[in-house]
């Protein structure tokens, strides 16, 4: 094992990831007695990372900060007291700083053990998490309905399509080329929508004059507008992100207030943030394996290299230029 490992690190708050993130080097630490230290193989790259650079994510947050969230990897030490962890096993953490780093402690506890430390395991405990716990436990999901999904190629999007098919509904899905087309419909997309060939309101409003029962929006901007007017009476809008207004920031909008739109139809909007709904991992976390296990649920890992901590700076440009095909993932070289 390395005396010394690399990390990234938040020197300055800016949603500009580049001008942020520093790489530094440090000695390894040896685990406390419930600890593991863990050597990572694969961290997420997701589209928040932007706001946890632009200090978005914890109000009382430091510099430096370290970044990175979910990590896939192997346990290499352990401390006195775990007893239920080797070295050699495979775990998933999802802690704040936990991602963008080539070896993490972390408390035993906080690790989920799988069979082995795949991207395709990894991006289900947030990207999977999110979509399941959203469309079940806010949206209140049942079946029947019209589902629609922003951003529905990419990491979380994608599981919301395919858990929203798997429910008996009918979706659409939005997304930016051809090639995302095919990806969803081979997931059962019903309509998947190019929005750089199609307006995706005009669509919205010929074909589904109904209206959306289920909207799981985290794109933001005039695409949330447009699904907030898509509403069907008693449609739910799941709000989980803006990603078009991560770099610059939002926009200051002027217009009528939104329950104009909302109450003719008693429909709703929600907010949805995954760390306040802890207690609905574990059963969403089994659910989405078992579907995966059983090949009913399709996991879809980018194939873009991102090899080392050097290239996280250009997965998180890739991911922002609308590039990624599922969850986009960097590899940390053995
Ligand atoms: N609330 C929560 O707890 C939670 C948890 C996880 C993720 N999220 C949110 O879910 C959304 C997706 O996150 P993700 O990490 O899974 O990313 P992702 O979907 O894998 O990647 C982002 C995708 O957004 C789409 N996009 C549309 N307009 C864009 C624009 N103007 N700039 C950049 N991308 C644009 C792009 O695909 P197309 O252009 O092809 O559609 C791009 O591939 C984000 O808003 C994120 O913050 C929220």
């Amino acid at each position: 094992m390395a005396d010394t490992y690399k990390k990234l690190v938040a020197t300055t708050f800016t949603p500009q990831f580049g001008e942020a993130a520093e790489i530094v080097e440090e000695e390894l630490p040896d685990p406390a007695s419930n600890e593991v230290l863990i050597k990572n193989k694969y961290a997420a790259v997701n589209a928040t990372d932007v706001n946890i650079t632009a200090g978005r994510y914890e109000p009382d947050a430091e510099l430096p900060l370290d970044l990175g969230v979910e990590a896939a990897g192997i346990v290499a030490d352990t401390g006195e007291d775990v007893s239920y962890l080797d070295r050699g096993d495979a775990v998933i953490t999802s802690t704040l700083g936990g991602g963008y780093r080539e070896y993490n402690v972390e408390r035993a506890g906080n690790t989920i053990q799988v069979p082995t430390a795949t991207p395709e395991a990894l991006s289900i405990v947030v990207s999977g998490l999110t979509a399941s716990i959203a469309l079940e436990e806010v949206g209140e999901m049942s079946q029947d309905e019209t589902v629609l999904v922003t951003a529905a190629a990419g990491g979380t999007g994608h599981y919301a399509v395919q858990l929203a098919k798997i429910a008996g509904n009918h979706v659409i899905g939005t997304c930016s080329t051809d090639e995302k087309v095919e990806l969803l419909s081979s997931i059962g997309c019903d309509r998947p929508i190019n929005y750089e060939t199609e307006e995706v309101g005009a669509v919205l409003a010929t074909e589904y004059e109904d209206g959306i029962d289920l909207i799981y929006e985290g794109v933001g901007g005039p695409l949330f507008d447009t699904c907030v007017g898509a509403l069907a009476q008693h449609g739910r809008l799941l709000s989980i992100g803006y990603v078009s207004e991560y770099q610059e920031g939002p926009e200051t909008v002027s217009r009528e207030r939104v329950y104009t739109s909302l109450i003719p139809k008693s429909a709703s909007i929600r907010g949805v943030f995954l760390p306040h709904f802890r207690e609905h991992f574990s059963a969403h976390t089994k659910k989405l394996m078992r579907l995966q296990q059983e090949g009913t649920l399709e996991v879809f890992v980018d194939d873009a290299q991102f090899e080392g901590i050097e290239s996280i700076f250009d997965a998180v440009e890739y991911l922002h230029r609308g590039n990624n095909q599922g969850k986009l993932v960097v590899r940390f070289p053995d």
